[in-house]
């Protein structure tokens, strides 16, 4: 029997959890909150497991995705709040390096530590504080048995990067670039929850000079791998086959 009896699946853009809610028969899942907070939830049962999958919802001002930390950070906080998840799994999609051997589509596990690349406070005792070095869930034997890769994932809140960016993301030793595990990870962090990512790649940060049209370019077919890869990784969860913390 798995050690993980309700996990939390945390996603930023509707277009990316879409496939998954379908394929694993989520429904629409009672929230209560004083405030009208965008966050959209759904739960379904897998192998005896409860899941929750939390969305960060459209930003009522400009009707977009509400991607981004500060957003995946507070759902993530009162999603826990209403669950109390003995998981949560951030699931999405990612810019990686080709030189680490990515490629568009390919889907990694996380390691053990989630980073920031554009919290630079160069103040005696604020550096590492800036950079993050959030806790995660070590799954690197899991991934192994999954045959999955494993990378480090730095987070910042731009899609593109700046020439400093680069230098950070190299200096955290990420594999991955994207825009909301660490945020996520801040929060399961503060609430002692387990916690680790599945990114899927829309662009190598190395090999293309536009992030932002490759990822709209790669979109669809990365999120048809992050899509099976998940619910291969759920499946293995629910048999029992990710140890307990
Ligand atoms: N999500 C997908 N690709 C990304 C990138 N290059 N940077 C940040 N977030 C991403």
């Amino acid at each position: 029997m798995s050690a993980y009896q309700t996990i939390l699946l945390v996603a930023a853009m509707e277009q990316e959890s879409r496939p998954l809610k379908e394929s694993l028969g989520f429904r629409p899942a009672a929230t209560s909150s004083r405030f009208a907070v965008p966050f959209s939830r759904f739960e379904t049962d897998l192998g005896g497991a409860r899941l929750i999958m939390s969305l960060n919802g459209k930003d009522r001002r400009y009707g977009n995705e509400n991607v981004g930390l500060e957003m995946a950070a507070l759902n993530t906080y009162d999603a826990i709040h209403a669950y109390s998840p003995d998981l949560v799994i951030n699931f999405g999609t990612a810019g990686a390096f080709k030189d680490k051997g990515a490629e568009v589509g390919r889907v990694f596990l996380s390691k053990d530590r989630f980073f920031f690349h554009d919290h630079r406070i160069p103040l005696s005792g604020y550096e590492d504080y800036g950079r993050g070095y959030l806790p995660g869930l070590d799954v690197e034997a899991f991934a192994q048995t999954l045959s999955l890769p494993t990378g480090i994932v730095s987070s910042g809140s731009s899609l593109d990067f700046t020439d400093r960016d680069l230098e950070e993301i190299h200096r955290n030793g990420a594999t991955l670039k994207e825009m909301e595990a660490a945020g996520i990870a801040w929060s399961c962090y503060l609430t002692g929850t387990p916690f680790f990512a599945i990114k899927s790649v829309t662009n190598l940060v190395d090999k293309t000079v536009s992030s932002a049209n490759e990822f709209e370019k790669n979109f669809s077919l990365a999120v048809e791998s992050l899509t099976s890869t998940t619910r291969t990784v759920l499946e293995a969860i629910v048999r029992g086959e990710l140890p307990g913390k």
